[in-house]
C-alpha cells in the first residue's frame, strides 16, 4: 500500500499526465509493442502501426483507467474490478506483461516531464503502477 506522501507524488503527477494522457497512453503501447513485440500477439485484431486510430483509442482506454485508480487511490481495487476480471478470465494477459506496460509507461512520463520526474515521484509512481498491476492480475489464482 502506498503512503499519504507516495499517494499525494501520484496524485501530483497526474494532475499533469491527465493533460497529455491520450499521447502518453499512445507512446506507452509504442514503446510497449516496439521493445517488447511479443505483446503484440494479444493485439492481433489491431493495426499497431505507429499513430494509427486504434493504438491512439486504446492508448486513452489504459490511460482513463490509471485515472479512474488514481481518483480512488484509497480503493483501487473497487475501482477497477470490471477490468481485473475481463484481463483475467477473457484476455488471459500473462501477467508478466503487466511490468512491461508499466515500465513503457514509467518512461512516457519520464520523457515528458523530466524536471517533475524526482527519485520519489519515480519511486511513488512506480509503486502505483505495481499495484495496479496487482489489482488487474489478482484473478488469475
Ligand atoms: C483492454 C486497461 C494491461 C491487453 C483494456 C481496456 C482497458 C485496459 C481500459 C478496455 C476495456 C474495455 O474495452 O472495456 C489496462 C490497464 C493495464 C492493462 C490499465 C495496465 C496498466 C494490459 C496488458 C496487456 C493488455 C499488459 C497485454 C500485453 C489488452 C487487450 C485488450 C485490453 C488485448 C482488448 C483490446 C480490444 O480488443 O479492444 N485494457 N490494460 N492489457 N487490454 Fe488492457
Amino acid at each position: 500500500t502506498l503512503t499519504q506522501p507516495e499517494k499525494a507524488a501520484v496524485i501530483t503527477i497526474w494532475t499533469k499526465v491527465a493533460t497529455q494522457a491520450d499521447a502518453i497512453g499512445a507512446e506507452s503501447l509504442e514503446r510497449l509493442f516496439s521493445s517488447y513485440p511479443q505483446t503484440k500477439t494479444y493485439f492481433p485484431h489491431f493495426d499497431l502501426s505507429q499513430g494509427s486510430t486504434q493504438l491512439r483509442g486504446h492508448g486513452s482506454k489504459v490511460m482513463n483507467a490509471i485515472g479512474e485508480a488514481v481518483k480512488n487511490i484509497d480503493d483501487i481495487r473497487g475501482a477497477l474490478a470490471k477490468l481485473s476480471e475481463l484481463h483475467a478470465y477473457i484476455l488471459r494477459v500473462d501477467p508478466v506483461n503487466f511490468k512491461l506496460l508499466s515500465h513503457c509507461i514509467l518512461c512516457s512520463v519520464a520523457a515528458r516531464y523530466p524536471s517533475d520526474f524526482t527519485p520519489e515521484v519515480h519511486a511513488a509512481w512506480d509503486k502505483f503502477l505495481s499495484s495496479v498491476s496487482s489489482v488487474l492480475t489478482e484473478k488469475y489464482r
